[in-house]
């Protein structure tokens, strides 16, 4: 196994195919909009289904449609784990050669269509290419990876198997990695798979199943069924038939499935508040551009993004640190998608929750070390932001944002820093930047996360050798770290049985 390397967008044939992209998309932009269908039992259904237009983030103001979806009914839902239980076309028997034959050729059509999940995410959701190109190298090295695990495990005495059904709704932010690492995972370990997406991802989501669909899995093993949450809970995942759901969403949405189904195998990773702390010993240079990079690539949209910075009194003390900081977030451009130079585009959700509530107000303490504003008054294009002075137990030091918005706090030294950190109770990512040895192994002793990351930023974990998950409020139910064997396993059932002699 090795991991899939991305685009150099710098060569000069990497940025003539960029265009192409991005041409393409253009011209299709007056066409009538493809209407991507319910997956279920084998068959695309449209019918009497309600449809769902979808405005494409590329082409602000967005008035232009660029895709439509059908929701799926609560009898679709019924059916579909009716179908995956029943698995017709006999996916749970094959050997795990036989499913990694299959899922190797999946791996190989996602290869191939790089410039389609690109184009799409960057249409339906104002993603930057260089931000979509990681994720689908990711998504490759996790079809690669989670078969190749599942073979090692074979031999003789051992009997393993899917244990069934597979439900997978993942989050809108990484519209490729997430849900195809999920799909991944099920299918490889024996399972037939349901996809909820994400309901602003659903053509990115229907992009990779056809990736699935044309290796030759089939639409009864991998059912897509784009619906609100509040139907999937209800007609879904309430189904006992439904035998593990992987999730990558909110805390709440994780503990309402837990009390629909209290039985139910849940591994949910549910966000993350993360930090970086800087130390009087790091190289600050180095650790302004790990934290830059952390805080504010994909607009701070991930789970993974540093949204705390958190310096030692000497740093933030320090003027060239501060000033170093903030020119380096405003040499981001912030704009159309389509625009090569921007390293910054579209946000979600300018208007309303907690990203809100952190651009509009500043609690005792606190100024704006680099303001907010919006590009050419457009509510998507935020500028990078960053709140000075921030003390413990503020909004922005407590609640996940999702947004381009760093919080500066101060600490007297690395044991308070850390107090600073785990207050959240989140625990997913976190990193230090420090050239000091000791005051890394108290840190790494100290902080409470799943991914520790030491002078290097806190996003982009690589599939095998940073397994990603968390802690604390960051995971509920099983909590396995994705991108490792363990994390196939959960969705697999063992049996050793004695040698015959
Ligand atoms: N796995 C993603 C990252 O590490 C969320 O940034």
């Amino acid at each position: 196994y090795h991991g899939e390397p991305d685009t150099d967008f710098i060569l000069p044939a990497n940025k003539a195919w960029a265009k192409q992209i991005r041409d393409q998309w253009k011209k299709n932009a007056g066409d009538v909009p493809t209407v991507r269908p319910v997956v279920v039992d084998g068959k695309e259904l449209i019918g009497e289904r309600k449809k769902v237009e979808v405005k494409d983030k590329s082409q602000l103001p967005l008035d232009v449609v660029c895709g439509v979806y059908v929701q799926a009914t609560a009898e679709d839902l019924h059916l579909a784990v009716e179908v995956a239980h029943q698995d017709p076309d006999g996916w749970r028997a094959l050997t795990p050669d036989q499913r990694h034959e299959t899922l190797s050729r999946v791996a190989n059509v996602v290869r191939a269509r790089r410039g389609d999940l690109i184009g799409v995410a960057a249409a339906e959701l104002g993603k930057v290419f260089t931000e979509t190109d990681v994720e689908v190298s990711e998504a490759i090295d996790f079809l690669e990876y989670y078969t190749h695990a599942v073979r090692s495990f074979e031999r003789p005495t051992l009997t393993c198997k899917g244990k069934g059904v597979g439900v997978v709704v993942p989050p809108w932010n990484f519209p490729i990695a997430i849900p195809l690492g999920g799909i991944a995972a099920s299918l490889a370990a024996g399972n037939t798979v349901i996809i909820k997406p994400a309901s602003i991802a659903v053509l990115s989501a229907h992009a990779l199943c056809q990736c699935f669909w044309d290796a030759g899995i089939s639409k009864n093993v991998l059912q897509m069924v784009p619906c609100a949450g509040s139907v999937a809970g209800e007609h879904l995942i309430s189904n006992e038939k439904v035998d593990f759901v992987i999730l990558t969403g909110g805390e709440e949405t994780a503990y309402a499935m837990l009390e629909t189904r209290p039985d139910l195998y849940l591994s949910a990773e549910t966000g993350g508040k993360d930090a970086t702390i800087v130390t009087a010993l790091a190289d600050r240079d180095q650790a302004i551009k790990n934290v830059v990079h952390s805080a504010f690539s994909n607009s701070g949209q991930k789970c993974s993004a540093t949204s705390l910075l958190v310096l030692e009194e000497e740093v933030y003390q320090d003027p060239h640190f501060r000033k170093g900081l903030i020119d380096a977030a405003k040499s981001l451009s912030v704009g159309s998608v389509w625009d090569f130079k921007n390293r910054l585009s579209t946000v979600a959700n300018p208007v309303g929750g907690a990203l809100k509530k952190a651009i509009e107000t500043l609690e005792e303490g606190e100024e704006w070390a680099l303001e907010p504003s919006f590009v050419e008054g457009n509510p998507y294009f935020l500028s990078p932001c960053i709140k000075w002075g921030v003390r413990p137990g503020a909004f922005t030091h407590m609640n996940e944002l999702f947004g381009p918005v760093l919080s500066v706090m101060r600490a007297k030294d690395l044991k308070e820093a850390i107090e600073i950190v785990n207050m959240t109770g989140y625990g997913l990512t976190s990193g230090i930047e420090s050239l000091d040895a000791r005051e890394v192994a108290y840190w790494r002793e100290h902080i409470g996360a799943g991914n520790l990351y030491i002078n290097r930023g806190t996003t982009g974990a690589i599939v095998q050798r940073q397994p990603f998950g968390g802690m604390g409020k960051s995971a509920v139910g099983a909590g396995r770290k994705a991108g490792i064997h363990n994390y196939v396993t959960q969705f697999m059932e063992f049996d050793e049985v004695a040698f015959p002699v």
